[in-house]
């Protein structure tokens, strides 16, 4: 790479090859934004073409309104003349004695199909919602590939999440049919996904469950209502003609959190969602042929749903997907992965490169990481000290670093530099992505100066995979995103400023969102799974810096009743557990008498992320109960050094 102050820029030979590498894209797109898309669209195969390319009724917009298309379809069918025995699909499993399952475009076409019959005869029609609660193996892309195909509309659950939290976004969705497995490899262990499969399903619409066999380990079945996925499919006939999909269809359905306890069903179209894959992907992955992409995101997540699946299906690539957690059974397995599966493109989260860069150096000295040639990063502000590592111990130098910003609601990367461009500065993201319109704002509503942290905001035509809507929850979506600065602007609760070049940098969320270990929890929610143990009156949550996760949360809490504190504790712990799963669990615990609040009774969580940062505490005199915040004090400074010593 070539440093320029403290900017990189890709070298004259990545730059002759990338896709894009000339700057006039930028004012191209900027010109006309919506001729942009157009332009783009048509790289994606439309059974029809569309008669409009953009109407806004705000806050509702809508994209290539009359066109036709169906993803599957262009994810498989349409790369299939010419790539039909390429690889489209590597599953590398958590067991290091098993061996990875490969699949050609040819093959998986033919399973997506076979999938897609046996849905249907199942009775899934096109707009029926599917829950779809798997680990990472080929079957959940099977699955998702397979609704898309007849016109379903998914929803992936993070396999992590809890019983509860899988019921609660079933009951949501209304859908009649799950398919989940019998259980996964995380860190030697198997988890039985059936029973928590169980669990969820009651009091909810589900009249079926089919099964992936996984890991063989026993599990309850009930012949009238659970299906194996192998026994399904078995018989199934290996064509099914793709569903005509209008391009303002729904795809899918994604819960994520926000402010308040109930996560959102964040929706998606067809139309939109494929051509703004298919073209961030393409640009800045610089897909090509070749290309061996591993993202590790799981496929609960939006970025699993685009950059492990749709996007680089969609621009003919191999992608990688891995089981298990990447430092297991030792520190270096993704190491291991990437070399053995001649990676090409590398996407991870800031989490995993903290933690690989705590493993120490040396284990990774041993790797050439040859093959690779394009680093990305997304999902939390990577600092200065992760991007430099990363930069160097495993781009050893010569990669591009693509920090990508975007959301569930975006769809896809919406911010970042070009890797055939640049520039890239460490712990920037970059500029926004040509056809993406941006600004960042202060609480008036006025554009914020050079170096000065607003709220990031995106503007009209805004893009064409983007959110449209929160599922049955229509003053949500009013609320949450237009409300701050009217209906024509996308608030996207994140604090950002932009340097003299213009580049971005994304400071972290200005709302009651956490990002632990790049998940996305509210405080909200936490509150609410710790409300729920009988002995805890109320609870606040605070995020606080970490050094691996980014960010964690510590929680403090008022009991009804005195009882042991380890023993409230380890409650409220499990009480997280059962509601959410295991993916945000508390640092800290605190028992506290009383919780910081305004007269009208507002918990000030402000305050008590203050006394464990160690921050002045501010203005004190709006408190109703001001002298509980020294006791609070007393108690954390107690617990610390009991914790030390
Ligand atoms: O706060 C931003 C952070 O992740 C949030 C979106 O989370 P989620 O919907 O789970 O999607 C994550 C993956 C796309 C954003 O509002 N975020 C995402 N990418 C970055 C980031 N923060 C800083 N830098 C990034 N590259």
């Amino acid at each position: 790479m070539i440093k320029k102050d403290n900017l990189y820029f890709p070298p004259e030979k990545f730059k002759k090859s990338a896709w894009i590498n000339k700057k006039g894209i930028y004012q191209e797109a900027e010109k006309d934004p919506i001729k942009f898309w157009e332009k783009i669209a048509k790289e994606a195969y439309w059974k029809k073409p569309w008669n409009l390319a953009f109407e806004h009724k705000a806050p509702y917009f809508k994209w290539f309104l009359g066109g036709q298309i169906n993803l599957a379809e262009n994810c498989l069918d349409k790369n299939l003349e010419k790539k039909k025995d390429k690889i489209a699909l590597i599953w590398e499993p958590e067991p290091v004695e098993e061996q990875p399952r490969i699949f050609t475009y040819k093959e998986l076409l033919k399973e997506v199909n076979k999938a897609a019959n046996a849905l249907k005869k199942l009775g899934v029609k096109k707009g029926d919602r599917v829950g779809i609660y798997l680990p990472m193996i080929p079957e959940v892309i099977i699955s998702m590939l397979a609704c898309a195909r007849i016109g379903a509309v998914h929803t992936v659950v993070f396999s992590a999440f809890s019983p509860q939290a899988l019921k609660v976004r079933l009951q949501d969705t209304e859908a009649r049919i799950l398919i989940t497995a019998d259980g996964y490899f995380r860190r030697g262990q198997i988890i039985n996904l059936k029973s928590n499969a169980d669990e969820a399903t009651k009091e909810t619409k589900v009249e079926k469950v089919v099964v992936v066999k996984r890991t063989k380990n026993e599990v309850v079945w009930n012949p009238e209502i659970n299906f194996w996925f192998e026994d399904l499919l078995k018989n199934e006939k290996e064509v099914c003609e793709p569903e005509a999909m209008d391009s303002e269809d729904l795809l899918f359905i994604l819960y994520t959190s926000g402010s308040t306890g109930k996560p959102k069903g964040i929706l998606h179209t067809c139309g939109g969602y494929t051509v703004q894959s298919k073209f961030t992907g393409k640009i800045i992955f610089d897909l090509h042929d070749n290309d061996i992409i591993w993202c590790t995101s799981d496929a609960g997540w939006i970025t699993g749903h685009t950059y492990a699946i749709y996007s680089p299906l969609l621009n003919g690539a191999t992608t990688v997907i891995f089981e298990g957690a990447p430092d297991w059974p030792t520190p270096e397995r993704w190491a291991q992965i990437i070399e053995e599966h001649k990676v090409t493109i590398f996407y991870t989260a800031p989490t995993a490169i903290r933690m690989f860069e705590k493993y120490g150096a040396e284990i990774i000295k041993k790797y050439k990481f040859s093959t690779l040639r394009l680093l990305g990063s997304v999902g939390e502000p990577i600092d200065e000290s992760a991007w430099n590592w990363y930069f160097a111990e495993v781009g050893k130098g010569k990669c591009p670093l693509v920090d990508t910003w975007w959301q569930t609601e975006t769809g896809g990367i919406l911010i970042t530099s070009l890797p055939g461009i640049g520039p890239f500065k460490p712990s920037f993201t970059g500029l926004p992505l040509p056809g993406v319109k941006i600004d960042i704002l202060d609480d008036e509503g006025k554009s914020c100066p050079v170096n000065k942290e607003g709220n990031l905001v995106i503007l009209p035509p805004f893009t064409p995979g983007m959110l449209r809507g929160v599922y049955k929850n229509p003053e949500k979506y009013l609320e949450t995103y237009w409300a701050k600065y009217g209906t024509n602007t996308y608030f996207t609760s994140d604090g950002a400023f932009r340097d003299e070049g213009g580049l971005v940098r994304i400071v972290g969320r200005v709302d009651d969102v956490l990002k632990v270990a790049g998940h996305r929890v509210s405080t909200g929610e936490l509150e609410n799974a710790a409300a729920k143990h009988p002995d805890i009156i109320e609870s606040a949550v605070v995020g606080i810096p970490d050094e691996i996760k980014g960010e964690v949360p510590i929680i403090f809490a008022v009991s009804r009743k005195e009882k042991p504190e380890e023993e409230l504790k380890k409650g409220i712990i499990d009480q997280i557990k059962k509601e959410i799963g295991p993916i945000a669990l508390p640092k800290e615990v605190y028992i506290v008498e009383d919780l910081p609040k305004t007269r009208s009774g507002k918990i000030m969580r402000r305050i008590l992320k203050r006394l464990f940062t160690g921050e002045e505490l501010g203005d004190l005199s709006t408190l109703s109960n001001p002298e509980i915040v020294e006791k609070i004090k007393g108690k954390m400074q107690n617990l610390n050094g009991k914790n030390k010593s």
